[in-house]
């Protein structure tokens, strides 16, 4: 058999090169060249310290800058061709540069090791990507507080168990997912100021004994400070794991709220109207139009929450330092990145085109006897009642209401005094839907006061 070249990077003590099943399962190139740009950044952070330092030359460290420019372009451009047998992005990249610039190429690597390489690169690309993420919920955001202002005053029935409980205002349901999608916000925010730590520099994993400024090239890449412990530096992904755990929450309180605009937007509910352009039709069915981008959003949770355990499995139980298992660190946050950012997108989209149908919302809040909490609380406020008898009182109620076939404002007063005397016409003034929302100005209440306070308070944290 003909024995293959050994590896021009590392093949030194090798005879022969790797078997082909060695390389397909060693290889990463196949994906990691997403990393091509942050990869370029950081060799560039680190020539130009090295010369700062005086452990390379001016003229080197411009012959490498500029060709290290130079395979960005190629890369940009679809001229890159990217080796198996070079396994990854990081001698991909220093291979090329080898061929345009020649040997001083060989000085970049000087004080470094792919360790600190990958994980800056890596660090480089996830903050990135909570900076994307964070964008994204900010634009959500936005919608849901345009949705909130139009119809602070909209009332609609909420519910608990999925069966009517009380009249909520509409604003108030859209500020309920801008609180939880501002909380995604400062998770993802709170992981990029923990992750904001620089590990080139840690070289392979003990640091280095040349003289470099790790402070230099931490502040190149915009981070906050270099890390502190060079074996830490190397083999850790929980910055990784904390974006995915993020992204996971957020996937979850997008699931939750694509749930609902599915059950809102069928013809049962009508609650909502998606626009033509988040909605698809049946090829067989002609009068159907799906909310696939709902359903679609409501499902991501399932691959983001699968990237957090395979990276939490993978990182279990390896001992310090790196250990190539690390290497499957990428692929998973890559997907869960791109379906985060997709399906917040969709989902900004779906919120600012969609039409809240008031009348329907006006008359499913008046139905199944949602008031009733509001003829309960009366009954305390205005008989004296103990709170468990008129809880007792207003269930008798509501069954005359049922076996008449109407809702409570809709009930004689006779039927009403047919359970307790003491009840009087005043009590229809707390039947009615919109004065019990108006009613609950409790702090944080669905009142649309309260409500059009909490956009206020919104608009001028957002800004
Ligand atoms: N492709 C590798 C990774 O993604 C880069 C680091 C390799 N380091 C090593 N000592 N083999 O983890």
């Amino acid at each position: 058999m003909a024995k293959t070249a050994s590896n021009q990077m590392w093949g030194g003590r090798f005879a022969s090169g790797p078997d082909a099943i060695m390389e397909a399962i060693n290889a990463s190139i196949s994906y990691d060249q997403r990393l091509a740009d942050q990869d370029i950044d950081g060799s560039l952070a680190h020539v130009a310290m090295l010369a700062k330092q005086g452990i390379v030359t001016a003229q080197d460290a411009e012959a490498i800058g500029q060709g290290l420019e130079q395979v960005r372009g190629e890369i940009a451009q679809g001229q890159f061709a990217f080796s198996a047998a070079l396994e990854d992005i990081h001698m991909n990249v220093e291979a090329r540069l080898k061929e345009i610039i020649g040997d001083p190429a060989g000085r970049l690597h000087t004080a470094r090791s792919r360790n600190d390489q990958v994980a800056t690169d890596f660090r480089l690309w996830v903050r990135g990507q909570c900076d994307a993420a964070i964008a994204g919920l900010e634009a959500l955001i936005a919608a849901l507080l345009a949705q909130a202002e139009a119809g602070a005053d909209w009332v609609m029935p909420g519910f608990t168990h999925l069966q009517t409980a009380q009249p909520v205002t509409w604003g108030h349901h859209m500020l309920a997912y801008v609180e939880m999608f501002a909380r995604d916000k400062s998770r993802l925010e709170d992981a990029r100021a923990r992750m904001n730590e620089c590990p080139l520099g840690a070289a392979a994993l003990a640091g280095t004994s040349f003289p470099i400024d790790r402070a230099a090239t931490a502040q190149a890449l915009g981070f906050d400070r270099p890390m502190g412990n060079s074996l830490d530096a190397v083999s850790d992904r929980d910055f990784a794991l904390e974006f995915l755990s993020s992204a996971t929450i957020c996937a979850m309180h997008l699931s939750r709220m694509a749930e609902e605009l599915v059950i809102w937007s069928s013809a049962q509910f009508r609650f909502v109207v998606l626009s033509d352009r988040f909605s698809t039709g049946s090829s067989i069915m002609p009068q159907k139009k799906n909310p696939d981008a709902a359903e679609l959003i409501r499902a991501k949770i399932g691959r983001i929450l699968g990237a957090q355990v395979a990276l939490l499995t993978v990182m279990k139980g390896l001992p310090l330092a790196y250990s190539k298992d690390m290497q499957e660190d990428k692929e998973q946050v890559f997907d869960a990145a791109d379906n985060l950012m997709l399906a917040l997108a969709a989902m900004e989209g779906m919120v600012r085109d969609m039409t809240a149908n008031q009348p329907a919302l006006e008359a499913a809040a008046a139905s199944g006897f949602s008031t009733a909490t509001d003829l309960a609380d009366w009954l305390v406020r205005v008989l004296g009642l103990p709170f468990r008898e008129a809880h007792h009182v207003t269930g008798s109620i509501v069954a005359k209401a049922e076996a008449a076939g109407c809702d409570l404002p809709e009930l004689p007063l006779s039927e009403m005094q047919s359970v307790h005397s003491g009840i009087n016409d005043a009590v229809f003034e707390v039947l009615g839907v919109h004065n019990s929302v108006a009613s609950r100005q409790s702090y944080g209440g669905t009142a649309p006061d309260q409500v059009r306070s909490q956009i206020a308070i919104w608009k001028e944290r957002l800004e």
